[in-house]
């Protein structure tokens, strides 16, 4: 089963190189602990009792020292241009309200610090569960009477960026029961769910092969708590979303609908999987 895997990943055109390649995940060759603007970031933490690996590793964790570099400090993270522009956007006046950000959230974005932390979350009022981009494309739309941000692109990743920077460091602890947990049950299908020409799932790279090196990249663990990430392929800060996109065109599968039901309920599936590790955003990788 394992070798069907790999050579699916063969002929993903994403070839194995090094010697061997391992039959379960690897942890990360050197496991360093890092500081970011002198917050320490837990970026190795047990497994969450319902995945089946001993623990769970920030990607950063994987990354060469070139690229985790530009990481640890913000003056040298391309990221936080993005995150400069998202702040000129909280303080812009838009939509029929006249309003900004500012206008109702007087103390900054820093009021929203700990809030990275248990996203995605149900909202109850509306009785759907929400990202951090639908909470802000909210915002937009009622409170502003604003076009909602685009999905996936800058000023909607900024914006996830300039909030989820107030938690840095702080630990993730999403909910995965309650009103959520058909939604959560639904993410963990789609997330073992063997899909595309390769019949592949996430789990065949992320889980069943981490630490092992295709091409030039060695596979994370597909944790999500450095995002949104600056990508040093495109320049730009990249949402959840838009890496999940990736991976399912390198599995040869379609993608979900951007903003759709499945992408949510993965997102969150994929988030509770890292509860324990510190969001750490904007991350930087390859
Ligand atoms: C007209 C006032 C108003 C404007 C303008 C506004 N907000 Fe809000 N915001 C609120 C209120 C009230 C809440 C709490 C209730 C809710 O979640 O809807 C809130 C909640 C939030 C939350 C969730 C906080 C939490 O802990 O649950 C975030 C994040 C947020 N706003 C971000 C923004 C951003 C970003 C903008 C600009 C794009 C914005 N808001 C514009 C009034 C506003
Ligand atoms: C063919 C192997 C492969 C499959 C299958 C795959 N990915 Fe990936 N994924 C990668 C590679 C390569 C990277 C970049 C290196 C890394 O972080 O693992 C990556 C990165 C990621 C990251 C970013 C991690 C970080 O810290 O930046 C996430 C999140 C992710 N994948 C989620 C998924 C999800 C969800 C699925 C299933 C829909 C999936 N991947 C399927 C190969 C794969």
């Amino acid at each position: 089963m394992k070798n069907i895997t790999l050579s699916a990943i063969l002929s993903a055109g994403i070839a194995l190189a090094g010697s061997a390649a391992f039959a379960e995940g690897q942890p990360p060759a050197e496991i360093k602990p890092f500081v970011i603007d002198g917050i320490e970031m837990v970026a190795e933490a047990q497994a969450p009792d319902f995945i089946d690996i001993p623990e769970i590793f920030s990607g950063w964790e994987f990354r060469s020292s070139e690229t985790q570099e530009l990481q640890l400090d913000d003056f040298d993270n391309p990221g936080m241009l993005e995150v400069d522009n998202a702040l000129d956007n909280w303080n812009t006046v838009e939509g029929t309200a006249g309003k900004s950000c500012a206008s109702c959230h007087a103390d900054g974005p820093e009021e929203f610090a700990g809030l990275a932390t248990v996203m995605p979350r149900w909202n109850a009022d509306k009785g759907q569960l929400e990202t951090m981009e639908d909470v802000i494309n909210r915002m937009r739309v009622e409170n502003m009477g604003a076009e909602p941000w685009k999905w996936g692109k800058t000023d909607l990743n900024g914006m996830v960026a300039l909030i989820n920077l107030q938690s840095r460091g702080q630990v993730r602890n999403v909910a995965i029961d309650g009103p959520v947990a058909d939604l959560w049950a639904q993410g963990e299908e789609i997330y073992y769910r063997k899909q595309g020409q390769l019949g592949m799932s996430c789990s065949s790279c992320h889980e069943e092969n981490y630490g092992v090196r295709i091409r030039a990249e060695i596979l994370s663990q597909g944790q999500t708590n450095g995002f949104p990430v600056y990508r040093l392929k495109n320049a730009h800060l990249n949402s959840v979303e838009n890496r999940f996109k990736g991976c399912m065109k390198n599995m040869r599968a379609e993608p979900y609908t951007p903003g759709g039901p499945e992408f949510h309920a993965l997102e969150l599936y994929v988030a509770s999987r890292g509860n324990g590790l510190s969001i750490e955003g904007p991350g930087v990788r390859n």
